[in-house]
């Protein structure tokens, strides 16, 4: 007799993925894209969401529009974006806030988005994965990022870092110059300004791991789901010299604040006195950390080590997971 064994499929849990972006150059929105393309592809529904700031920010930025901003920056003081295209009865499994960092802040649209009262009913009781693209300094905007997602009442469960290529001098140059000129090219022999393209085609990594963990509920369990996929790197010394210039930097934003608002010209003094500041900060005291943390490194090493495995948390840096996911 003839027996049929019907086996039985595991039913895939499609999900509802709430992406927030915002890209002045098209790199943030591209590193974004290949994390998204996996996940629609699997049949889970993705809507992207790009933040609109009222008044649109330069690209490339005059000089003072640049320094001005500073400011308001630090202290999270967001100039409002328009109103988002979510319909009100959306209910999302899990939100990816993607963002860039401005001023060791996050990014002023989504300082806006985060503390907007839609943005915080969005994240409220969500788990939400952060990506961050940017020069190299982003240690202490996820701070930020991590204390306005708790103070909303989502809970941060991956964070994914994209850092422009070239050693962390070269970039003082080529970010600047993309910024404030537009222009990317690779110049003096220093390498191409951003993210490397080659790093921007393997976000697609996260996106396939990503599914395979909403497949299977991975979000409600509360831990990380994109461990082994070198989500996360630290560059440990770069990390005592962010942090000494964030101190700096909320006391300087404060100042400048006192002496007037964005864009009023009586500030602008002071601004200049900040700049000059910057580029000494930038020209002197950051390579002269670096080079005494590398004269100290027998004594600093184990302290570094701890904290460098400490920053790189939820994700972290290994890579265990790499050749399942990479394409
Ligand atoms: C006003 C401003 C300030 C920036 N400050 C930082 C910074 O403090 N640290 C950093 O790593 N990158 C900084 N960047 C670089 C951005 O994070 C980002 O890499 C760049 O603006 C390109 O992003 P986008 O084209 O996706 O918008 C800054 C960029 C701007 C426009």
């Amino acid at each position: 007799m003839l027996q049929l064994r019907v086996t039985q499929l595991p039913e895939l849990s499609l999900k509802n993925v709430l992406v927030i972006n915002y890209s002045q150059t098209g790199q943030l929105a591209d590193i974004t894209a290949e994390v998204i393309a996996p996940l629609r592809s699997a049949g889970h529904n993705v809507h992207l969401e790009t933040l609109v700031p009222e008044t649109p920010f330069p690209w490339p930025w005059p000089i003072v529009d640049f320094v001005d901003a500073f400011p308001e920056c630090v202290q999270l003081d967001a100039p409002p974006i328009k109103p988002l295209s979510i319909p009100p009865d959306s209910q999302f499994d899990l939100v990816i806030l993607t963002y860039q960092v401005w001023y060791l802040a996050p990014a002023l649209p989504m300082t806006a988005f985060l503390t907007s009262p839609e943005g915080k009913r969005l994240i409220n009781g969500k788990p939400v994965i952060t990506l961050v693209a940017c020069r190299n300094m982003w240690l202490s905007a996820q701070k930020t990022m991590q204390k306005l997602i708790a103070e909303a009442g989502g809970q941060l469960r991956d964070h994914l870092v994209f850092t422009d290529q070239g050693h962390a001098l070269a970039t003082f140059i080529t970010t600047p110059r993309w910024v404030l000129t537009g222009r990317r090219n690779s110049w003096l022999g220093l390498p191409p300004a951003g993210v490397a393209p080659e790093e921007i085609r393997q976000a697609s990594r996260f996106g396939r791991a990503l599914s395979d963990a909403l497949n299977q509920d991975g979000e409600k369990s509360g831990a990380a789901m994109l461990t082994g996929l070198r989500a996360a790197t630290v560059n440990p010394r770069l990390a005592l010299s962010e942090r000494a210039a964030h101190r700096a930097f909320k006391v300087w934003s404060k100042l400048i604040r006192a002496f007037g608002r964005r864009g009023q010209w009586r500030r602008r003094p002071i601004l200049l006195v900040f700049a000059l500041y910057l580029i000494t900060l930038v020209l002197t005291v950051v390579p002269l950390s670096l080079l005494i943390q590398w004269l100290l490194s027998p004594l600093l090493t184990p302290r570094l080590e701890r904290l460098k495995a400490e920053l790189e948390q939820p994700s972290g840096s290994q890579e265990y997971n790499l050749n399942k996911y990479a394409q």
